[in-house]
């Protein structure tokens, strides 16, 4: 049955946990249960909380209709891998979940957000999870990928970017950047200059001293 369908990745069912497009799978079956979700007799708000999750056990134990069943059969996407689960897969769903524009991130939690696999960058004070635009990038993912865990403003205002684009940020937005930017490495040499400054005058001072 299944090997006509398309593969459904881990990383590609992530996404859909929102209102706007809810997957959910059911005996390794891929439905996009969206536009069902205020029909469903069970309710919204069960069926959301099943989003981009294998929601088998929950589907079987309320005992579903062949009605019910029928009803997914228009609603397939794909077969889903046969490749296990990633091991931080609900801690990446929950963060996605959690997604908050206003919320507050350090400048220290930004920092640890830094790789391929999760890169959030700060524009302007707003903090932006570009993991999974890296790919789509018109100007490129190296770009991107060096500012991760860093400020962007810089470099991004040096381009003239379209609205379009400020419209794929809003939905990237993960919060707002709070505290003071940790500035980078001291420059030493100032305090060395004064240091041996200090040095020769006290040297000289004791010269004198000496010599009177
Ligand atoms: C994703 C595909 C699903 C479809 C198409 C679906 C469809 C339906 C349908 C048609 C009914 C009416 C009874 C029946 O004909 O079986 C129903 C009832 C119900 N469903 Fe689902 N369902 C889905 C998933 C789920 C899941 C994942 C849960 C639990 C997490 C759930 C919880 C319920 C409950 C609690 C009822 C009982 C409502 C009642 O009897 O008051 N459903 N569902
Ligand atoms: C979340 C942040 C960003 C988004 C959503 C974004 C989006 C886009 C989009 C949609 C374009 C195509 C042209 C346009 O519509 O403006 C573009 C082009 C470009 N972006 Fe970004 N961008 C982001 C951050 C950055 C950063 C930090 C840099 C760093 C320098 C950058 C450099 C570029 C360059 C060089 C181009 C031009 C590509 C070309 O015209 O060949 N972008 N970006």
């Amino acid at each position: 049955m299944s090997s006509e369908y398309p593969i459904i990745t881990w990383k590609e069912l992530i996404k859909h946990f929102k209102r706007s497009s809810l997957w959910v799978v059911i005996e390794g079956m891929v439905y996009d249960v969206t536009t069902y979700l205020d029909k469903h007799p069970g309710g919204e708000e069960i069926l959301r909380k099943c989003g981009a999750m294998d929601a088998t056990e929950q589907f079987l134990e309320y005992n579903h209709s062949n009605y019910a069943r029928s009803i997914l059969i228009s609603r397939v996407v794909g077969q889903l891998t046969n490749e296990p689960q990633p091991e931080n897969y609900f801690q990446l769903l929950k963060q996605r979940i959690q997604r908050n524009p206003y919320k507050e991130i350090t400048w220290e939690e930004l920092a640890s957000h830094n790789t391929k696999d999760d890169a959030w960058i700060v524009i302007k004070d707003d903090v932006y999870d570009v993991t999974e635009f890296l790919d789509h990038h018109p100007g490129g993912m190296k770009l991107l990928l060096d500012k991760a865990g860093d400020d962007a403003s810089e470099v991004f205002q040096r381009i003239n970017h379209s609205q379009k684009a400020y419209q794929i940020m809003c939905e990237l937005q993960v919060g707002v950047i709070i505290g003071i930017k940790p500035s980078r490495k001291q420059k030493q040499v100032p305090y060395n200059y004064v240091l041996i400054i200090f040095i020769i005058i006290v040297f000289f001072l004791l010269v004198y001293l000496f010599l009177l």
